[in-house]
């Protein structure tokens, strides 16, 4: 009898797989002013101007490549990062438009990278080989009558954004981390292009306190745009009430991820149950008390997946079995952020081509114009 063929060796993800990532609100940017972070391995500072654009951009000066973040004495005025090393000048294009001492070199410019925004939080897009968006998130939660404020958690760990994604289509887990009784699908896996869509009904119990028993009767409605936006739209029966629920991942530096909660509840006027001694609250504070209480639980939850997901290594050919729903599907759609790099590479335009292969580390022929080209003062 043949042995059992071996797992593969090295069965590993690239880290930073095509699409959008969050970075931050745009509250919390504009409180901070100026935020460095590390993102997809690189530094980034991310900004907000006078008339409230959004700039991400690599944070090397293109001077003589200080950084720009606070940590490095970078700053904001009137809307532009200014440099700290000899006061460079930054608009929200990334277009360096003044120094102290000389007029602006016209080819000092920061790299930058696309961004957009749902219910005020900023997503920053991710091209393999620096390719433009290839297609763009939803304008999500626009209806904000009667719901709370956002509140955002964040946990970093070491984990991978396509495995922390799977979680919506692993149903067994549900039951067996979660707890989580009477799971069902209810509507077939949708898949179109980045989106893929789940909906299920579950139970689940809650102790607060150590001795109440809550037990909330849900329908989950999620949809997911690559492995840096979920949105899980959750109906509670019994209350009843609606909340969103945003599970963001983001890869930090190829092995630790940032993950963030973002959580909103709306209770319905004539709520038929008090919760947690909130009904006599008006309506608006009752969602924001209730969306308070919730947070902790759903962060809880996530907490459960993470002791699983830090410790995980990928098996790119499972042994599932019946009860697994649909992972092999959601395989299939993952494949679509993984495109081929040199295949990416080969259609981008010539001038680009040459600096995102050296970006990317690949090799490229050296140009002896470029290399004896000398340093350009403007
Ligand atoms: S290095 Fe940034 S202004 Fe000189
Ligand atoms: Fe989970």
């Amino acid at each position: 009898m043949p042995a059992p063929r071996p797992e593969a060796a090295n069965d590993t993800l690239s880290p930073f797989p095509e699409g959008w990532y969050f970075l931050a609100s745009r509250e919390a940017i504009e409180k901070a002013g100026l935020i460095e972070k590390t993102w997809m391995g690189e530094e980034i500072v991310i900004w907000c101007d006078e008339d409230g654009r959004v700039c991400v951009a690599e944070s090397v000066c293109p001077h003589l490549g200080s950084a720009l973040g606070p940590s490095a004495g970078g700053r904001i005025c009137e809307g532009r990062v200014v440099c700290p090393f000899h006061g460079f000048e930054f608009d929200t294009s990334g277009q360096c438009v003044a120094t102290p001492f000389a007029p602006p070199p016209r080819s000092a410019r920061l790299r930058v990278f696309e961004t957009y925004e749902v219910a005020g939080l900023i997503f920053a897009w991710w091209g393999i080989e620096g390719r433009p968006s290839q297609w763009s998130l939803p304008d999500d939660a626009t209806d904000q009558e009667g719901w709370s404020d956002l509140r955002i958690q964040t946990l970093r760990f070491p984990g991978h954004p396509q495995e922390t994604t799977e979680n919506s289509v692993d149903i067994a887990h549900l039951r067996y981390v979660h707890g989580y009784d009477n799971v069902d699908r209810t509507h077939p896996i949708e898949v179109d292009g980045p989106l893929f869509v789940s909906r299920w009904d579950f139970r689940s119990v809650r102790k607060i306190a150590g001795i109440v028993r809550l037990t909330l009767d849900l329908s989950a409605h999620t949809r997911i745009f690559g492995f840096g936006y979920s949105l899980v739209e959750v109906r509670e029966h019994s209350i009843p009430m609606d909340m969103r629920l945003w599970i963001l991942a983001t890869p930090v530096d190829g092995r630790l991820i940032d993950m963030s909660l973002v959580s909103q509840v709306r209770v319905e006027p004539r709520t038929r149950r008090f919760i947690a001694g909130a009904g006599f609250l008006p309506h608006r504070l009752r969602a924001q008390v209730v969306n308070r209480f919730l947070s902790p639980m759903q962060k809880m939850d996530v907490l459960q997946d993470v002791v699983i997901w830090r410790r995980k290594q990928y098996r790119s050919r499972p042994r599932l079995n019946r009860a697994d729903g649909e992972i092999t599907m959601f395989r299939d759609y993952c494949a679509q952020f993984y495109p081929d790099a040199a295949g990416v590479a080969n259609r981008l335009p010539e001038p680009d081509r040459a600096v995102r292969q050296a970006d990317a580390g690949l090799r490229v022929p050296e140009s002896p114009a470029v290399e004896d080209a000398p340093v350009v003062v403007e």
